[in-house]
Protein backbone atom coordinates (compact mmCIF):
# COMPACT_ATOMS: atom_id res chain seq x y z
CA UNK A 1 0.00 0.00 0.00
CA UNK A 2 1.94 3.27 -0.99
CA UNK A 3 1.57 6.34 1.77
CA UNK A 4 -0.48 7.75 -0.57
CA UNK A 5 -3.46 5.67 0.06
CA UNK A 6 -3.13 4.92 3.73
CA UNK A 7 -4.62 7.96 4.72
CA UNK A 8 -7.97 7.07 2.59
CA UNK A 9 -8.06 3.79 4.07
CA UNK A 10 -8.40 5.18 7.50
CA UNK A 11 -11.03 7.34 6.26
CA UNK A 12 -13.18 3.77 5.07
CA UNK A 13 -12.20 2.35 8.42
CA UNK A 14 -14.19 5.42 9.83
CA UNK A 15 -17.26 5.13 7.90
CA UNK A 16 -17.15 1.80 8.71
CA UNK A 17 -16.83 1.81 12.16
CA UNK A 18 -20.05 4.76 12.20
CA UNK A 19 -21.91 2.65 10.38
CA UNK A 20 -21.75 -0.23 12.83
CA UNK A 21 -21.58 1.81 15.38
CA UNK A 22 -25.18 3.59 14.31
CA UNK A 23 -26.67 -0.17 13.29
CA UNK A 24 -26.34 -0.80 17.33
CA UNK A 25 -28.67 2.18 18.17
CA UNK A 26 -28.62 2.44 22.29
CA UNK A 27 -26.67 -0.72 22.18
CA UNK A 28 -26.38 -4.54 22.59
CA UNK A 29 -27.94 -4.72 26.26
CA UNK A 30 -30.77 -2.52 25.02
CA UNK A 31 -31.85 -4.48 22.19
CA UNK A 32 -31.59 -7.57 23.87
CA UNK A 33 -34.32 -5.87 26.28
CA UNK A 34 -36.59 -5.11 23.45
CA UNK A 35 -36.38 -8.72 22.22
CA UNK A 36 -37.53 -9.76 25.57
CA UNK A 37 -40.18 -7.73 25.68
CA UNK A 38 -41.36 -9.48 22.60
CA UNK A 39 -40.89 -6.48 20.22
CA UNK A 40 -38.18 -6.15 17.18
CA UNK A 41 -35.89 -3.71 16.75
CA UNK A 42 -36.39 -0.48 14.69
CA UNK A 43 -34.04 -2.09 12.26
CA UNK A 44 -35.59 -4.80 12.08
CA UNK A 45 -39.42 -3.58 11.72
CA UNK A 46 -38.14 -2.13 8.58
CA UNK A 47 -36.05 -4.96 7.37
CA UNK A 48 -39.49 -7.05 7.57
CA UNK A 49 -41.43 -3.87 6.06
CA UNK A 50 -39.47 -2.79 2.84
CA UNK A 51 -38.22 -5.68 -0.05
CA UNK A 52 -35.06 -6.84 0.20
CA UNK A 53 -32.14 -5.05 0.27
CA UNK A 54 -34.05 -1.82 -1.16
CA UNK A 55 -33.69 0.55 2.15
CA UNK A 56 -31.98 3.76 2.09
CA UNK A 57 -31.27 5.36 5.82
CA UNK A 58 -30.97 9.09 5.55
CA UNK A 59 -29.58 10.84 8.80
CA UNK A 60 -27.56 7.48 10.28
CA UNK A 61 -25.18 10.03 12.35
CA UNK A 62 -27.38 12.31 13.65
CA UNK A 63 -26.88 13.34 16.82
CA UNK A 64 -28.89 15.71 19.47
CA UNK A 65 -27.98 19.10 20.66
CA UNK A 66 -28.67 19.28 23.90
CA UNK A 67 -26.39 20.04 26.99
CA UNK A 68 -28.36 20.20 29.35
CA UNK A 69 -28.40 17.45 32.41
CA UNK A 70 -24.87 15.82 30.86
CA UNK A 71 -26.49 14.87 27.59
CA UNK A 72 -23.47 16.15 25.64
CA UNK A 73 -22.14 13.01 26.87
CA UNK A 74 -24.87 10.71 26.22
CA UNK A 75 -25.01 10.70 21.89
CA UNK A 76 -26.21 7.92 19.81
CA UNK A 77 -25.83 8.08 16.04
CA UNK A 78 -29.38 8.55 14.62
CA UNK A 79 -30.49 9.84 17.56
CA UNK A 80 -33.23 7.00 18.38
CA UNK A 81 -35.26 7.22 14.54
CA UNK A 82 -34.17 5.47 11.19
CA UNK A 83 -35.69 7.28 8.49
CA UNK A 84 -35.11 6.70 5.00
CA UNK A 85 -36.71 5.69 1.78
CA UNK A 86 -37.47 2.19 0.13
CA UNK A 87 -39.81 -0.29 -2.11
CA UNK A 88 -42.58 -2.46 -1.07
CA UNK A 89 -44.11 -4.99 -3.25
CA UNK A 90 -42.02 -2.88 -5.81
CA UNK A 91 -43.37 0.88 -5.05
CA UNK A 92 -41.37 3.32 -3.05
CA UNK A 93 -42.42 4.36 0.30
CA UNK A 94 -40.44 6.53 2.86
CA UNK A 95 -40.06 5.18 6.26
CA UNK A 96 -39.22 6.47 9.84
CA UNK A 97 -38.75 3.62 12.59
CA UNK A 98 -38.36 5.38 16.11
CA UNK A 99 -35.96 3.09 18.46
CA UNK A 100 -36.82 2.61 21.63
CA UNK A 101 -33.04 1.68 22.46
CA UNK A 102 -31.82 5.01 22.61
CA UNK A 103 -33.90 7.42 25.31
CA UNK A 104 -36.79 5.07 25.01
CA UNK A 105 -37.34 6.26 21.26
CA UNK A 106 -37.76 10.01 22.78
CA UNK A 107 -38.50 12.76 20.26
CA UNK A 108 -35.89 15.66 20.39
CA UNK A 109 -35.34 18.45 18.40
CA UNK A 110 -32.95 16.23 15.73
CA UNK A 111 -35.31 12.97 15.95
CA UNK A 112 -37.96 15.38 14.72
CA UNK A 113 -36.02 17.01 12.14
CA UNK A 114 -35.50 13.38 10.41
CA UNK A 115 -38.78 12.60 10.16
CA UNK A 116 -39.81 15.50 8.87
CA UNK A 117 -37.15 15.32 6.56
CA UNK A 118 -38.81 12.06 4.75
CA UNK A 119 -42.27 13.63 5.49
CA UNK A 120 -41.14 16.43 3.07
CA UNK A 121 -39.58 14.19 0.59
CA UNK A 122 -42.68 11.79 0.55
CA UNK A 123 -44.86 14.62 0.22
CA UNK A 124 -42.78 16.51 -2.44
CA UNK A 125 -42.14 12.77 -4.39
CA UNK A 126 -45.72 11.86 -3.88
CA UNK A 127 -45.14 8.46 -2.22
CA UNK A 128 -46.40 6.83 0.99
CA UNK A 129 -45.42 7.16 4.49
CA UNK A 130 -45.64 5.01 7.15
CA UNK A 131 -44.49 5.52 10.48
CA UNK A 132 -43.51 2.83 13.13
CA UNK A 133 -43.57 4.33 16.37
CA UNK A 134 -42.53 2.88 19.52
CA UNK A 135 -41.71 6.01 21.62
CA UNK A 136 -41.86 7.71 25.46
CA UNK A 137 -42.74 10.81 24.07
CA UNK A 138 -41.32 14.09 24.40
CA UNK A 139 -37.43 13.79 25.26
CA UNK A 140 -37.39 15.31 28.29
CA UNK A 141 -34.40 16.83 28.73
CA UNK A 142 -34.81 18.89 25.95
CA UNK A 143 -38.28 20.48 27.38
CA UNK A 144 -39.64 22.71 24.58
CA UNK A 145 -37.74 22.40 21.69
CA UNK A 146 -39.24 18.79 22.04
CA UNK A 147 -42.75 19.88 21.73
CA UNK A 148 -42.05 21.99 18.84
CA UNK A 149 -40.93 19.21 16.96
CA UNK A 150 -43.95 17.68 17.38
CA UNK A 151 -45.98 20.29 16.22
CA UNK A 152 -43.93 20.23 13.24
CA UNK A 153 -44.55 16.86 12.33
CA UNK A 154 -48.76 17.51 13.16
CA UNK A 155 -48.57 20.22 10.67
CA UNK A 156 -47.02 18.03 8.09
CA UNK A 157 -49.74 15.33 8.58
CA UNK A 158 -52.14 17.94 7.96
CA UNK A 159 -50.60 19.22 4.93
CA UNK A 160 -50.10 16.00 3.57
CA UNK A 161 -53.59 14.26 3.96
CA UNK A 162 -55.20 13.38 0.65
CA UNK A 163 -51.80 13.76 -0.87
CA UNK A 164 -50.16 10.86 0.17
CA UNK A 165 -51.36 7.99 2.22
CA UNK A 166 -50.12 8.25 5.15
CA UNK A 167 -49.91 4.90 7.45
CA UNK A 168 -49.16 4.82 11.40
CA UNK A 169 -48.12 1.20 13.27
CA UNK A 170 -47.96 1.86 17.11
CA UNK A 171 -45.73 -1.11 18.26
CA UNK A 172 -44.61 0.34 21.84
CA UNK A 173 -45.66 3.26 23.40
CA UNK A 174 -47.58 6.11 22.04
CA UNK A 175 -48.50 8.73 24.68
CA UNK A 176 -49.06 12.42 25.07
CA UNK A 177 -49.21 14.72 22.65
CA UNK A 178 -47.52 11.96 20.74
CA UNK A 179 -50.54 10.40 19.67
CA UNK A 180 -51.92 13.14 17.80
CA UNK A 181 -49.37 12.09 14.34
CA UNK A 182 -50.99 8.75 14.22
CA UNK A 183 -54.49 10.70 14.92
CA UNK A 184 -54.01 12.59 11.67
CA UNK A 185 -52.62 9.95 9.34
CA UNK A 186 -54.83 8.04 7.60
CA UNK A 187 -54.76 4.31 8.93
CA UNK A 188 -53.83 3.38 12.61
CA UNK A 189 -52.38 -0.33 13.16
CA UNK A 190 -51.42 -1.57 17.07
CA UNK A 191 -49.78 -4.61 18.31
CA UNK A 192 -51.75 -6.65 21.05
CA UNK A 193 -49.97 -6.88 24.07
CA UNK A 194 -47.24 -4.67 23.25
CA UNK A 195 -48.57 -0.78 22.37
CA UNK A 196 -50.33 1.60 23.89
CA UNK A 197 -52.00 4.98 23.36
CA UNK A 198 -53.56 7.51 25.45
CA UNK A 199 -53.60 11.09 26.34
CA UNK A 200 -52.77 11.09 29.82
CA UNK A 201 -51.28 7.37 31.34
CA UNK A 202 -52.49 5.82 34.17
CA UNK A 203 -50.69 7.72 36.93
CA UNK A 204 -52.52 11.08 35.59
CA UNK A 205 -55.61 9.55 35.47
CA UNK A 206 -55.17 7.83 39.03
CA UNK A 207 -54.63 11.24 39.83
CA UNK A 208 -57.14 13.61 38.53
CA UNK A 209 -60.38 10.54 38.40
CA UNK A 210 -58.84 8.25 41.19
CA UNK A 211 -59.96 5.59 38.28
CA UNK A 212 -57.46 2.70 38.34
CA UNK A 213 -56.52 1.39 34.69
CA UNK A 214 -53.77 -0.20 33.70
CA UNK A 215 -52.10 0.63 30.38
CA UNK A 216 -53.90 -2.18 28.21
CA UNK A 217 -56.94 -1.23 29.91
CA UNK A 218 -56.48 2.19 29.25
CA UNK A 219 -55.14 2.31 25.46
CA UNK A 220 -54.21 -1.41 24.56
CA UNK A 221 -54.90 -2.21 20.89
CA UNK A 222 -57.96 -4.56 22.15
CA UNK A 223 -59.39 -1.19 23.51
CA UNK A 224 -58.88 1.33 20.83
CA UNK A 225 -59.51 -1.41 17.41
CA UNK A 226 -63.29 -2.01 19.59
CA UNK A 227 -64.36 0.59 21.52
CA UNK A 228 -62.85 4.02 20.32
CA UNK A 229 -62.21 2.87 17.15
CA UNK A 230 -59.11 4.98 17.23
CA UNK A 231 -57.28 2.24 15.73
CA UNK A 232 -58.13 0.52 12.27
CA UNK A 233 -56.38 -2.95 12.77
CA UNK A 234 -55.16 -4.73 15.80
CA UNK A 235 -52.32 -7.39 14.85
CA UNK A 236 -51.54 -10.47 16.73
CA UNK A 237 -47.76 -9.73 16.35
CA UNK A 238 -45.51 -6.99 14.68
CA UNK A 239 -44.86 -9.20 11.78
CA UNK A 240 -48.14 -9.28 11.41
CA UNK A 241 -48.88 -5.86 11.34
CA UNK A 242 -45.65 -5.02 8.76
CA UNK A 243 -47.37 -7.45 6.47
CA UNK A 244 -50.88 -6.30 6.75
CA UNK A 245 -49.49 -2.96 6.04
CA UNK A 246 -47.90 -3.92 2.90
CA UNK A 247 -51.37 -5.39 1.86
CA UNK A 248 -53.23 -2.71 2.69
CA UNK A 249 -50.57 -0.18 0.43
CA UNK A 250 -51.01 -2.35 -2.90
CA UNK A 251 -54.88 -1.67 -2.73
CA UNK A 252 -54.13 2.73 -2.83
CA UNK A 253 -52.46 4.77 -5.51
CA UNK A 254 -49.03 6.31 -4.79
CA UNK A 255 -50.74 9.67 -4.48
CA UNK A 256 -54.19 11.58 -4.89
CA UNK A 257 -53.21 12.13 -8.95
CA UNK A 258 -52.82 8.54 -9.64
CA UNK A 259 -54.99 5.62 -9.67
CA UNK A 260 -54.27 2.04 -7.52
CA UNK A 261 -52.79 -0.43 -9.47
CA UNK A 262 -54.75 -3.04 -11.19
CA UNK A 263 -53.24 -6.63 -10.61
CA UNK A 264 -54.22 -9.01 -14.16
CA UNK A 265 -57.50 -10.49 -14.46
CA UNK A 266 -59.14 -12.66 -16.97
CA UNK A 267 -62.79 -12.15 -17.19
CA UNK A 268 -64.60 -15.40 -17.19
CA UNK A 269 -67.73 -16.76 -16.07
CA UNK A 270 -68.72 -14.25 -13.64
CA UNK A 271 -72.13 -15.39 -11.98
CA UNK A 272 -71.71 -15.98 -8.44
CA UNK A 273 -74.74 -18.24 -7.45
CA UNK A 274 -73.32 -17.98 -3.95
CA UNK A 275 -75.03 -14.88 -3.76
CA UNK A 276 -78.66 -16.42 -4.33
CA UNK A 277 -79.24 -17.86 -0.99
CA UNK A 278 -77.44 -15.92 1.79
CA UNK A 279 -80.41 -13.36 2.34
CA UNK A 280 -82.82 -15.45 4.97
CA UNK A 281 -86.52 -15.82 3.41
CA UNK A 282 -87.78 -13.46 7.00
CA UNK A 283 -86.85 -9.75 6.56
CA UNK A 284 -86.14 -9.60 10.06
CA UNK A 285 -83.66 -12.50 9.96
CA UNK A 286 -80.02 -11.20 10.34
CA UNK A 287 -77.45 -12.55 7.75
CA UNK A 288 -73.55 -11.24 7.27
CA UNK A 289 -72.91 -8.92 4.85
CA UNK A 290 -69.30 -10.36 4.51
CA UNK A 291 -70.64 -13.21 2.90
CA UNK A 292 -72.29 -11.10 0.58
CA UNK A 293 -68.78 -9.00 -0.02
CA UNK A 294 -66.57 -12.39 -0.54
CA UNK A 295 -69.32 -13.52 -3.13
CA UNK A 296 -69.05 -10.55 -4.77
CA UNK A 297 -65.40 -9.63 -4.99
CA UNK A 298 -62.17 -10.90 -6.46
CA UNK A 299 -61.47 -14.44 -4.12
CA UNK A 300 -59.49 -13.68 -0.75
CA UNK A 301 -59.12 -9.78 -2.10
CA UNK A 302 -61.12 -8.32 0.71
CA UNK A 303 -59.10 -6.16 3.55
CA UNK A 304 -61.15 -5.22 6.69
CA UNK A 305 -60.42 -2.04 7.88
CA UNK A 306 -61.59 -1.22 11.23
CA UNK A 307 -63.32 -5.00 11.37
CA UNK A 308 -63.82 -5.24 15.53
CA UNK A 309 -65.20 -1.33 15.66
CA UNK A 310 -69.36 -0.24 14.65
CA UNK A 311 -69.47 -3.56 13.23
CA UNK A 312 -73.09 -3.02 12.43
CA UNK A 313 -71.00 -1.57 9.08
CA UNK A 314 -67.55 -3.47 7.86
CA UNK A 315 -65.95 -1.50 5.20
CA UNK A 316 -62.84 -2.11 3.75
CA UNK A 317 -61.03 -2.37 0.70
CA UNK A 318 -61.04 -5.24 -2.08
CA UNK A 319 -60.67 -6.04 -5.83
CA UNK A 320 -63.24 -6.56 -8.44
CA UNK A 321 -61.55 -7.85 -11.86
CA UNK A 322 -58.10 -6.97 -10.53
CA UNK A 323 -59.61 -3.15 -9.49
CA UNK A 324 -59.18 -1.87 -6.17
CA UNK A 325 -62.43 -0.86 -4.87
CA UNK A 326 -63.55 0.36 -1.23
CA UNK A 327 -66.82 -1.42 -0.09
CA UNK A 328 -69.19 0.28 2.22
CA UNK A 329 -71.26 -2.49 3.92
CA UNK A 330 -74.45 -2.33 6.24
CA UNK A 331 -74.26 -5.57 8.54
CA UNK A 332 -77.56 -7.08 9.50
CA UNK A 333 -75.69 -9.64 11.75
CA UNK A 334 -74.99 -6.54 14.30
CA UNK A 335 -77.97 -4.41 15.16
CA UNK A 336 -79.76 -5.00 12.55
CA UNK A 337 -77.47 -2.91 10.48
CA UNK A 338 -78.43 -0.10 11.89
CA UNK A 339 -76.55 3.44 11.35
CA UNK A 340 -75.72 4.76 14.79
CA UNK A 341 -73.13 7.45 15.98
CA UNK A 342 -70.09 4.90 15.84
CA UNK A 343 -70.92 2.95 12.14
CA UNK A 344 -71.82 6.76 10.52
CA UNK A 345 -67.98 8.10 11.52
CA UNK A 346 -66.02 4.66 10.92
CA UNK A 347 -68.10 4.82 7.03
CA UNK A 348 -68.02 8.50 6.55
CA UNK A 349 -63.62 8.70 7.45
CA UNK A 350 -63.74 5.64 4.92
CA UNK A 351 -65.48 6.90 2.33
CA UNK A 352 -63.27 10.57 2.32
CA UNK A 353 -60.13 8.20 1.68
CA UNK A 354 -61.06 5.98 -1.15
CA UNK A 355 -62.65 9.67 -2.59
CA UNK A 356 -59.00 11.71 -2.20
CA UNK A 357 -57.56 8.60 -3.73
CA UNK A 358 -59.15 8.03 -6.38
CA UNK A 359 -60.69 4.39 -4.83
CA UNK A 360 -64.29 3.90 -6.36
CA UNK A 361 -66.94 2.94 -3.76
CA UNK A 362 -69.00 -0.21 -4.04
CA UNK A 363 -71.97 -0.03 -1.07
CA UNK A 364 -73.84 -2.83 -0.33
CA UNK A 365 -76.65 -1.76 1.76
CA UNK A 366 -79.46 -3.16 4.22
CA UNK A 367 -80.65 -0.87 6.58
CA UNK A 368 -83.34 -0.40 8.71
CA UNK A 369 -82.69 3.11 9.35
CA UNK A 370 -80.93 5.02 12.16
CA UNK A 371 -80.70 3.79 15.94
CA UNK A 372 -83.36 5.30 17.91
CA UNK A 373 -82.91 6.33 21.56
CA UNK A 374 -81.29 9.12 24.21
CA UNK A 375 -77.75 7.36 23.97
CA UNK A 376 -77.53 8.13 20.28
CA UNK A 377 -79.62 11.66 20.44
CA UNK A 378 -77.57 12.35 23.15
CA UNK A 379 -74.30 11.62 21.68
CA UNK A 380 -75.18 13.59 18.26
CA UNK A 381 -76.49 10.88 16.01
CA UNK A 382 -77.68 14.33 13.71
CA UNK A 383 -74.17 15.77 13.69
CA UNK A 384 -72.61 12.10 13.06
CA UNK A 385 -75.33 10.51 10.53
CA UNK A 386 -74.68 13.85 8.86
CA UNK A 387 -71.12 12.85 8.67
CA UNK A 388 -71.90 10.03 6.45
CA UNK A 389 -74.27 12.11 3.95
CA UNK A 390 -71.22 15.06 3.39
CA UNK A 391 -68.62 12.21 3.10
CA UNK A 392 -70.75 10.40 0.61
CA UNK A 393 -72.42 13.61 -1.40
CA UNK A 394 -68.92 14.73 -1.64
CA UNK A 395 -67.31 12.10 -3.58
CA UNK A 396 -66.57 12.51 -6.68
CA UNK A 397 -65.03 8.96 -7.32
CA UNK A 398 -67.52 5.73 -8.91
CA UNK A 399 -70.09 5.04 -6.85
CA UNK A 400 -72.42 2.65 -6.98
CA UNK A 401 -75.00 1.26 -4.94
CA UNK A 402 -76.69 -2.58 -4.20
CA UNK A 403 -79.89 -2.55 -2.30
CA UNK A 404 -79.99 -5.94 -0.62
CA UNK A 405 -82.35 -5.85 1.40
CA UNK A 406 -83.70 -3.18 3.85
CA UNK A 407 -83.61 0.60 2.22
CA UNK A 408 -85.50 2.63 4.86
CA UNK A 409 -86.24 6.04 5.99
CA UNK A 410 -83.42 9.05 5.73
CA UNK A 411 -80.44 5.54 5.63
CA UNK A 412 -82.29 5.67 2.17
CA UNK A 413 -80.89 8.66 1.30
CA UNK A 414 -77.52 8.55 3.03
CA UNK A 415 -76.36 5.06 1.83
CA UNK A 416 -75.16 6.43 -1.61
CA UNK A 417 -78.95 7.21 -3.22
CA UNK A 418 -78.81 8.31 -6.58
CA UNK A 419 -79.87 11.57 -4.72
CA UNK A 420 -76.77 12.14 -3.58
CA UNK A 421 -74.72 11.83 -6.43
CA UNK A 422 -74.41 7.77 -6.58
CA UNK A 423 -73.55 6.64 -10.36
CA UNK A 424 -75.31 3.54 -10.62
CA UNK A 425 -77.72 2.17 -8.60
CA UNK A 426 -78.94 -1.74 -8.13
CA UNK A 427 -81.32 -3.68 -6.01
CA UNK A 428 -82.29 -7.09 -5.62
CA UNK A 429 -85.83 -8.23 -6.21
CA UNK A 430 -86.72 -8.44 -2.52
CA UNK A 431 -85.52 -5.03 -1.84
CA UNK A 432 -87.82 -2.93 0.36
CA UNK A 433 -87.43 0.68 -0.26
CA UNK A 434 -89.46 2.58 1.96
CA UNK A 435 -90.04 5.18 4.43
CA UNK A 436 -90.16 2.63 7.50
CA UNK A 437 -91.05 -1.41 7.75
CA UNK A 438 -94.40 -2.12 6.85
CA UNK A 439 -95.55 -3.11 11.05
CA UNK A 440 -94.49 0.38 11.87
CA UNK A 441 -96.04 2.64 8.80
CA UNK A 442 -99.36 0.46 9.44
CA UNK A 443 -99.35 1.43 12.92
CA UNK A 444 -99.32 5.02 12.56
CA UNK A 445 -101.00 5.89 9.30
CA UNK A 446 -104.05 3.56 9.92
CA UNK A 447 -104.40 4.20 13.63
CA UNK A 448 -107.96 4.90 13.82
CA UNK A 449 -108.79 1.77 11.47
CA UNK A 450 -106.74 -0.64 13.71
CA UNK A 451 -108.14 0.44 17.10
CA UNK A 452 -111.55 0.89 16.07
CA UNK A 453 -111.75 -2.45 14.16
CA UNK A 454 -113.20 -5.43 16.10
CA UNK A 455 -110.02 -6.93 16.01
CA UNK A 456 -107.39 -4.73 16.09
CA UNK A 457 -104.55 -7.24 15.89
CA UNK A 458 -106.33 -9.03 12.64
CA UNK A 459 -106.64 -5.22 11.34
CA UNK A 460 -102.88 -4.21 11.78
CA UNK A 461 -101.56 -7.48 10.21
CA UNK A 462 -104.17 -6.79 7.09
CA UNK A 463 -102.69 -3.19 6.75
CA UNK A 464 -99.46 -4.08 6.73
CA UNK A 465 -99.71 -6.38 4.51
CA UNK A 466 -101.36 -3.37 2.76
CA UNK A 467 -98.24 -1.08 2.79
CA UNK A 468 -95.88 -3.74 2.41
CA UNK A 469 -97.42 -5.10 -0.74
CA UNK A 470 -97.41 -1.65 -2.20
CA UNK A 471 -93.82 -0.82 -0.45
CA UNK A 472 -91.45 -3.85 -0.43
CA UNK A 473 -90.54 -4.10 -3.31
CA UNK A 474 -87.72 -2.23 -5.03
CA UNK A 475 -90.35 -1.48 -8.36
CA UNK A 476 -91.55 1.78 -6.95
CA UNK A 477 -87.93 3.26 -7.08
CA UNK A 478 -87.63 1.97 -10.06
CA UNK A 479 -90.25 3.23 -11.82
CA UNK A 480 -89.13 6.65 -10.76
CA UNK A 481 -85.38 5.83 -12.07
CA UNK A 482 -84.09 6.11 -8.54
CA UNK A 483 -82.79 2.56 -9.00
CA UNK A 484 -81.35 1.85 -12.37
CA UNK A 485 -82.18 -1.83 -12.66
CA UNK A 486 -83.12 -4.73 -10.76
CA UNK A 487 -80.84 -7.83 -10.57
CA UNK A 488 -80.58 -11.17 -9.60
CA UNK A 489 -78.19 -11.80 -6.93
CA UNK A 490 -76.00 -13.93 -8.78
CA UNK A 491 -75.69 -11.48 -11.44
CA UNK A 492 -74.33 -8.99 -9.15
CA UNK A 493 -70.51 -9.58 -9.40
CA UNK A 494 -70.74 -9.47 -13.58
CA UNK A 495 -72.94 -6.21 -13.50
CA UNK A 496 -70.10 -4.52 -11.52
CA UNK A 497 -67.58 -5.24 -13.41
CA UNK A 498 -69.00 -4.02 -16.20
CA UNK A 499 -70.53 -0.87 -14.28
CA UNK A 500 -67.17 0.20 -12.66
CA UNK A 501 -65.22 -0.13 -16.19
CA UNK A 502 -68.18 2.17 -17.49
CA UNK A 503 -67.27 4.37 -14.89
CA UNK A 504 -63.49 4.71 -15.29
CA UNK A 505 -63.13 7.58 -16.81
CA UNK A 506 -65.73 9.12 -14.65
CA UNK A 507 -64.89 12.99 -14.41
CA UNK A 508 -66.64 15.34 -11.81
CA UNK A 509 -65.50 18.71 -10.26
CA UNK A 510 -66.83 20.32 -7.33
CA UNK A 511 -67.81 24.34 -7.24
CA UNK A 512 -63.91 26.42 -6.57
CA UNK A 513 -64.22 26.82 -2.77
CA UNK A 514 -61.69 27.06 -0.10
CA UNK A 515 -62.57 23.68 1.67
CA UNK A 516 -66.26 22.69 2.71
CA UNK A 517 -67.20 23.06 6.30
CA UNK A 518 -68.10 18.75 6.97
CA UNK A 519 -69.71 18.51 10.44
CA UNK A 520 -67.05 17.14 12.78
C1 LIG B 1 -36.08 10.78 27.65
C2 LIG B 1 -36.76 8.65 28.06
C3 LIG B 1 -38.09 9.01 27.90
C4 LIG B 1 -38.37 10.36 27.58
C5 LIG B 1 -38.04 6.93 28.33
N1 LIG B 1 -36.77 7.35 28.35
N2 LIG B 1 -38.87 7.94 28.07
N3 LIG B 1 -35.77 9.52 27.93
N4 LIG B 1 -37.33 11.21 27.47
N5 LIG B 1 -39.60 10.78 27.37
C6 LIG B 1 -35.59 6.53 28.54
C7 LIG B 1 -35.43 6.02 29.96
O1 LIG B 1 -34.75 6.98 30.73
C8 LIG B 1 -34.61 4.77 29.74
O2 LIG B 1 -33.28 5.16 29.52
C9 LIG B 1 -35.13 4.25 28.42
O3 LIG B 1 -35.75 5.37 27.77
C10 LIG B 1 -36.15 3.16 28.57
O4 LIG B 1 -37.12 3.60 29.50
P1 LIG B 1 -37.67 2.66 30.67
O5 LIG B 1 -38.46 3.51 31.55
O6 LIG B 1 -36.55 1.89 31.25
O7 LIG B 1 -38.56 1.65 29.82
P2 LIG B 1 -39.94 1.00 30.22
O8 LIG B 1 -39.89 0.45 31.60
O9 LIG B 1 -40.28 0.06 29.10
O10 LIG B 1 -41.00 2.19 30.22
C11 LIG B 1 -41.28 2.89 29.03
C12 LIG B 1 -42.10 4.16 29.35
C13 LIG B 1 -41.42 5.00 30.42
C14 LIG B 1 -43.48 3.72 29.84
C15 LIG B 1 -42.29 4.90 28.03
O11 LIG B 1 -40.05 5.17 30.02
C16 LIG B 1 -42.02 6.33 30.59
O12 LIG B 1 -43.05 6.47 31.26
N6 LIG B 1 -41.38 7.37 30.01
C17 LIG B 1 -41.83 8.71 30.15
C18 LIG B 1 -43.07 8.94 29.34
C19 LIG B 1 -43.48 10.37 29.36
O13 LIG B 1 -44.01 10.87 30.36
N7 LIG B 1 -43.15 11.06 28.27
C20 LIG B 1 -43.50 12.43 28.11
C21 LIG B 1 -44.96 12.42 27.67
S1 LIG B 1 -45.52 14.02 27.37
P3 LIG B 1 -32.04 4.18 29.80
O14 LIG B 1 -30.85 5.04 29.65
O15 LIG B 1 -32.24 3.62 31.15
O16 LIG B 1 -32.13 3.14 28.73
C22 LIG B 1 -45.27 14.17 25.77
C23 LIG B 1 -45.70 15.46 25.28
C24 LIG B 1 -45.76 15.46 23.80
O17 LIG B 1 -44.80 13.34 25.12
C25 LIG B 1 -46.51 16.68 23.43
C26 LIG B 1 -46.67 16.80 21.98
C27 LIG B 1 -47.60 17.90 21.68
Amino acid sequence: MSAQTQPKMDKRELLNNKRQEALLGGGEDRIKSQHAKGKLTARERIHFLMDEGTFNEIGAFVTHRSKDFGMENQQFLGDGVVTGFGKINGRLTYVFSQDFTVFGGSLSETHAEKICKVMDLALQNGAPIIGLNDSGGARIQEGVVSLGGYADIFYRNTIASGVIPQLSAIMGPCAGGAVYSPAITDFIGMVENTSYMFVTGPNVVKTVTNEEVSSEQLGGASVHSAKSGVAHFSFANEVECLNGYKKLLSYMPQNCEEKAPTLAYTKSNETRDVLKNIIPDNANQPYDMREVIEGIVDEESFFEVHKNFAENIVVGFARLAGKSIGVVANNPAFLAGVLDVHSSTKAARFVRFCDAFNIPLLVLEDVPGFLPGTDQEWNAIITNGAKLLYAFSEATVPRITVITRKAYGGAYDVMNSKHIGADMNYAWPNAEIAVMGAKGAAEIIFKKEITTAANPETAWKEKEAEYAEIFANPYRAAERGFIDEVIYPEETRSKLITAFSMLENKVKSLPRKKHGNIPL
